[in-house]
């Protein structure tokens, strides 16, 4: 080609080996969590920089320094971690970035770290190399196609694969539940508040914490979920299937559910919880909400990259949607009037009103 040579095929080639390695980045980012190496970096809440034999000696009884710190080194290029090189020492340090320490265990034993395992447990990784699939034939989803049945029903024989699964949503809803209560005040006059979908009941303890009108909460998730759910004052938990039916309250709050079911789906769960309403009662629903046009910017590709991971992995025709797209889906459900309140970067708060 005449511009074989030219600075733009240059740093095209480039750019198409680092898309086709890119594998190495979700990899290494499990590796670390499963060698607990941030939790090792923080173990004395100072995060000063260490060597990797440094943090493996903290981490594991033997290993190789070396390979670690060559993780370490590329995760640096993701903003992970900070390298720190001495003057004059060839030895390589390593501290968490901001992005590092969403990865380290807090207070309440939480983190994004079991959100990074969740996503790269045996079945669900069976799915990625047929992906294609989701165009050849939507009807069957990758995993399904992999693992021989539904994600959901999948988790809900093994106990360990629903347990991490618990872990994982707690993890990434409890910084965003305090967000969204800060900014959002949708909740005035509730006192009978359901939360569909609601896993362990983090959500509905932080509502009722914040809002002590809500005088009860009703968890309602699948029977094997709210089996393992802990004991949480105020609220019941409910086990049964929201296709079917979901119990009456106020106002239902429902979080990263609707994204994971095809349009024709959205609209069965969203009439249950019309049925489930009194006139003028509110479903609350906090949802990845797409831009209208894509762009390169980190939220644009984390809403993006989750919706490939919908597709692969729970429905092929299971989606993130634009403002417009959930509008319409209240619309069809029975909703007449919607609000969207744009409170958080990854999720937005959508209000459909009886
Ligand atoms: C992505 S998780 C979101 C969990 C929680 N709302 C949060 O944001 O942390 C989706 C939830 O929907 C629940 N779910 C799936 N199918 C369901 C069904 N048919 N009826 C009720 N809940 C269901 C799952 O068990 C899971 O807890």
């Amino acid at each position: 080609m005449a511009d074989e040579t030219t600075e733009i095929r240059n740093n095209a080639r480039l750019a198409i080996l680092e898309l086709a390695n890119m594998i190495s980045v979700p990899m290494s980012l499990n590796a670390i969590v499963r060698l607990k190496v941030p939790d090792a970096i923080w173990q004395s809440g100072s995060n000063v920089p260490l060597s990797a034999s440094e943090i493996l000696a903290r981490a594991l009884p033997t290993g190789d320094p070396e390979n670690l710190q060559r993780i370490l080194r590329m995760l640096t290029t993701y903003d992970v971690f900070s390298e720190h090189i001495a003057d004059g020492s060839s030895e390589r340090k390593y501290s968490l970035t901001e992005i590092g320490k969403t990865l380290v265990t807090d207070g309440e034993g939480l983190s994004y770290a079991a959100y990074v395992l969740q996503h790269h447990q045996d079945a669900l990784m069976k799915a990625w190399p047929i992906l294609h699939e989701a165009v050849v034939d939507p009807k069957e989803e990758p995993f399904v196609k992999a693992n021989g049945e539904p994600a959901y029903s999948y988790y809900g024989d093994k106990s360990e694969m629903n347990e991490l699964m618990q872990k994982a949503m707690s993890g990434v809803s409890v910084p965003f539940m305090k967000a969204i209560l800060e900014g959002y005040n949708g909740f005035k006059g509730v006192e009978r508040l359901v939360d569909v979908g609601g896993s362990a009941g983090d959500c509905l303890r932080m509502i009722l914490h914040k809002h002590p009108h809500v005088r009860e909460g009703i968890n309602f998730d699948l029977p094997e979920v709210v089996a393992k759910a802990p004991n949480i004052p105020g609220v019941t938990h409910v086990g049964g299937d929201m296709f079917e039916s979901i119990p009456a309250g106020d106002a239902i709050f429902m979080k990263w559910v609707l994204t994971t079911w095809t349009d024709d789906e959205c609209k069965l769960i969203m009439r249950n919880c019309y049925e489930a309403l009194p006139p003028g009662g509110k479903m609350i629903a906090c949802e990845p909400v797409l831009p209208k046009e894509s762009d390169r910017s980190h939220r644009t590709r984390a809403l993006l990259e989750g919706d490939i991971f919908v597709m692969a992995i729970y429905r092929a025709k299971g989606k993130h949607r634009t403002e417009e797209e959930f509008k319409q889906l209240g619309l069809a459900s029975g909703f007449p009037h919607f609000r969207a309140f744009y409170i958080d970067q990854f999720y937005t708060v959508l209000e459909f009103q009886k």
